[in-house]
């Protein structure tokens, strides 16, 4: 049952967060987030038109994914950088040590940096980047701690680059959708992993457009992208 949708479901928990969630099926939520990425998330969209073109002859660009969790996202950025031959700097950042550990654990490359800090930590320190990202970061957070997001974000980019924080379109059809394509997997891929329960919970909790126009602070902007996706975007001036 699809339930009410009509506003956020702020007071729900996501399991993944809970401190003393099962540490295996943690990690397998972790494992299994790059699949999911790779289906709703427009990854490579996101380098495309953020990363790549900010790619000089001289200079790495330098990327900040802000809550990275298992830092799919940071290697795929990685691998897309090296196939075209441009030089990136990619920061994993999580506050979750559980998230860092096993994202370290299970790089294989030694290109991303994984960092278990809040953003404000590297903000404070004065650290500049041209391109700041998240995804399926917003939700997660209250008021307060989105409010604090943006802030850092607006001090850590550098001049002349951007800050995209991606995130899920509460609707009841990426609802029905995703309960319909998890139901399918949530025996073998997904079982013992918090994908499918935490996903919807993720649903619930996540904007709708107008929701998040409504609480976008001054220089941000809301886009809608297929398949119910909306990012906040903020551009620092050169
Ligand atoms: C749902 S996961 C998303 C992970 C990853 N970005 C993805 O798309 O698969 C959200 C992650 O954000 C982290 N997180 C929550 N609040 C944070 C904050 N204020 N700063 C950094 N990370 C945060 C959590 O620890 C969690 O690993």
């Amino acid at each position: 049952m699809i339930g009410d949708l009509s506003r956020r479901a702020i007071h729900e928990r996501e399991l993944m967060d809970d401190p003393d969630a099962d540490l295996d099926m943690l990690e397998r939520t972790y494992r299994r987030f790059a699949i999911v990425n790779a289906v709703v998330s427009r990854r490579r969209r996101v380098y495309r038109r953020e990363i790549r073109p900010r790619v000089a002859r001289n200079s790495p660009v330098r990327v900040l994914d802000i809550g990275s969790g298992g830092a799919d996202m940071a290697r795929a950025i990685v691998h897309w950088a090296h196939r075209d031959g441009a030089s990136v700097d990619v920061t994993a950042l999580d506050l979750d040590p559980r998230a860092v550990s096993w994202a370290r654990a299970n790089d294989t490359g030694d290109a991303v940096h994984h960092r278990c800090a809040s953003s404000s930590a590297l903000a404070d320190a004065g650290e500049k980047f041209d391109v700041v990202l998240s995804n399926h970061l917003l939700h997660h957070l209250d008021e307060t701690d989105r409010a604090a997001l943006l802030a850092d974000s607006e001090r850590l980019v550098a001049p002349g680059g951007v800050a995209l924080h991606c995130d899920i379109e509460r609707s009841r059809l990426a609802y029905a959708s995703y309960d319909l394509g998890t139901a399918l997997f949530a025996r073998t891929v997904l079982a013992g992993s918090f994908i499918r329960a935490d996903g919807l919970t993720s649903i619930r909790r996540s904007y709708t457009a107008a929701e998040l126009v409504a609480v976008a602070p001054p220089g941000w902007h809301v886009e809608r992208t297929f398949p119910a996706r909306l990012a906040l975007r903020h551009e620092q001036p050169a």
